[in-house]
């Protein structure tokens, strides 16, 4: 069976063709970066403008280098995410579902990333701790099976990959500040700033970085009134993200011996740091899994093999899905199990 899938969820249009008996056989991928680097955050009418713009030419190209003239099924991102973007590949998945006779999988977003690294060679078997960890969210997840999630825990303000963004913009770096912040903690000292590791010692699996990010703010603007910025700017990321990637991996850690978890998978854009990575291998004593650098940011391959998954769920073209929220623990295994 071959299943498109489609994602439009924020500021990347992914399109991905996965077969179930040869894997992943297409894919392509257009960042919007650029377009919304000029306003500093993602824009979400442009969002929409230009995935109008780029997802059927893009689909197209998929099809023809795989020589495919359609899919069995369509999965696309439904949520959760920005309507408008996510009303793109809904509205066109719909479309191309009837012209083609073929059912659609509404994809959940977050399940797309954690189930991102059954793309790779050594892909994680069930049960497993999923840490997800990207621009919109922060969750510890204790996954049974396929469509069985419990949260741990979530973030009570920022997500991990927005302070890792606000902070490169108050460093002055362009958005997304995430990778570059990261490059330019690679030249400072990570010892230079003692920053808080906010809810380390708390009770529960929550996360919160809106105290690091305003510890960090009192540092640069410190460094600013002393003229002393420039000479700063490398150790206070290095500080930030030394202290973001302890807390991360503190509290993932404590889920992993709490939940007797043998495996940990990590997913999401923050999922691309290296610090992280390195860390978490030095630290916790069972396998860690990752997708590959380009699986951890959003594409369409992630959400095409949640769609091959799920192809118990396959139905026919009917309405356009699109939430904005949508909890991952309402999700229910498929109806069917695929062997
Ligand atoms: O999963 P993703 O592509 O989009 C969302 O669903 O949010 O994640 C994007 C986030 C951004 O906040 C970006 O700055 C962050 O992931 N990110 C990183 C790195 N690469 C991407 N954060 C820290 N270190 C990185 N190397
Ligand atoms: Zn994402």
């Amino acid at each position: 069976m071959l299943v498109l899938g489609l994602e439009t969820s924020c500021d990347e249009t992914g399109v991905a063709l996965f077969d179930t008996e040869q894997g992943l056989i297409g894919q392509a991928l257009h960042s919007q970066v650029d377009l919304h680097a000029v306003y500093g955050g993602v824009v979400p009418e442009i969002a929409s403008r230009d995935h109008i713009r780029r997802l059927l030419p893009l689909i197209q190209g998929v099809l023809d280098e795989a020589g495919v003239s359609r899919p069995d099924a369509i999965a696309y991102t439904a949520g959760p995410g920005l309507v408008g973007a996510l009303m793109v590949a809904g509205g066109l998945a719909n479309g191309l579902g009837l012209a083609w006779n073929c059912p659609l999988i509404p994809v959940h977003h977050m399940e797309g990333h954690l189930l991102a690294p059954m793309l790779e060679d050594n892909a994680p078997e069930f049960p497993f701790l999923a840490l997800l960890v990207s621009g919109g969210h922060t969750m510890l997840v204790a996954v049974a099976a396929l469509g069985s999630y419990h949260v741990l825990g979530t973030t009570l303000d920022d997500a991990v990959g927005e302070a890792f963004d606000k902070t490169a913009k108050l460093l002055g770096l362009a958005y997304p500040g995430g990778p570059a912040l990261a490059a330019l903690a690679e030249h400072g000292n990570d010892e230079a700033y003692p920053l808080p590791r906010p809810m380390l010692h708390r009770e529960g699996f929550d996360f919160s970085f809106s105290g690091l990010k305003t510890a960090v703010m009192m540092l640069v603007r410190k460094a600013e009134t002393a003229g002393t910025i420039d000479d700063a700017r490398a150790d206070i990321a290095a500080s930030f993200q030394r202290a973001a990637i302890d807390t991360l991996i503190g509290r993932a850690l404590k889920a992993a011996k709490s939940e007797q978890a043998q495996r940990i998978v990590v997913a999401g854009g923050v999922g691309a740091n290296r610090l992280l990575r390195k860390e978490l291998a030095a630290r916790f004593s069972g396998s860690v899994f990752y997708p590959r650098y380009e699986y951890c940011t959003d594409n369409g391959a992630m959400i095409a093999i949640a769609g091959a998954m799920r192809l118990a769920d396959a139905q026919k073209p009917a309405t356009i899905q699109a939430a904005a929220r949508w909890s991952l623990e309402s999700l229910a295994p498929p109806k069917v199990r695929p062997d």
